[in-house]
């Protein structure tokens, strides 16, 4: 196997009836490397994570992840390998508001046998390992029954956070996680994120306007500098 978690070369893609909006030459995120990777609104960043976790489906070119080419895949089976291997923390947390919060984290073990299997390899059970992921967040057993829409927005982060994480994913998706938060708890949040990671080998891209977390990344990267597609204000 390569050292490279996802490899993408020649990729293209557009929105139904809109202009091309990303044409990617290359990029490589490697096994266990953090990216901080930004662009302005509208640049295409939630639709390059998409399209990098199966949801989107490029029009042209390669995205490979852990080996695989996703395009080979069938819609069915491109869901499931998306849930086995990713955990994705979307722009507005996408929790279930009238689950419990372990009842969300433990979402993804419903779908990925995988994921349910490592988790409860490594804690002894899936509800072991909810307790765990959650408490390493900062959030306290007694909220695990609460339902989800009752919690503060700094709680919700890290309940979508948990469900990312849980099952030990190799990639790590978050699409602008913290910008409900200050900028103290911005940063303690990272830090939780990437002793999660790190204790799980998994790789995490980042996305996010806020230049000033991009020192905490082992890499840093403007979607312009990839992308060919890019207006000239994104430069
Ligand atoms: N589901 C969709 N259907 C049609 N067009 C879309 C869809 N999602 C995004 N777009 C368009 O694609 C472009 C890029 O959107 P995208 O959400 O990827 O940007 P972004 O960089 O994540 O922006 P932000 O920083 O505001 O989250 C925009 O012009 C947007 O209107
Ligand atoms: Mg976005």
């Amino acid at each position: 196997m390569s050292s490279a978690l996802i490899s993408l070369s020649n990729l293209g893609f557009a929105w139904p009836g809109q202009a091309e909006l990303l044409d990617i030459p290359s990029f490589t995120l490697q096994r266990g490397e953090t990216l901080f990777l930004k662009g302005p609104s509208g640049s295409g960043k939630t639709t390059l994570l998409g399209l990098l976790g199966g949801v989107q489906q490029a029009r042209r070119g390669s995205i490979r992840l852990l080996d695989q080419e996703l395009g080979a895949l069938s819609a069915g089976a491109r869901d499931h390998f998306r849930v086995d291997h990713t955990g994705y923390i979307f722009q507005q947390f996408n929790l279930l508001p009238f689950l419990s919060v372990r009842e969300n984290v433990e979402l993804p073990c419903h779908f990925s046998r995988l994921r349910a299997s490592r988790a409860a390899q490594r804690h002894g059970s899936v509800d072991a390992a909810a307790a765990t992921l959650l408490g390493h967040l900062g959030l306290t057993a007694e909220l695990l029954g609460r339902r989800a829409d009752s919690l503060s927005i700094g709680q919700q982060q890290r309940v979508a956070a948990a469900r990312a994480l849980i099952g030990q994913p190799e990639l790590v998706i978050a699409d602008e996680p913290t910008s409900a938060l200050d900028a103290d708890a911005r940063e303690a949040f990272l830090q939780l994120l990437f002793a999660e990671c790190r204790e799980a080998g998994a790789s995490l891209l980042f996305v996010s306007h806020d230049q000033s977390l991009a020192r905490l990344f082992d890499r840093s990267l403007a979607l312009a500098e990839l992308n060919r597609a890019a207006t000239p204000a994104e430069v």
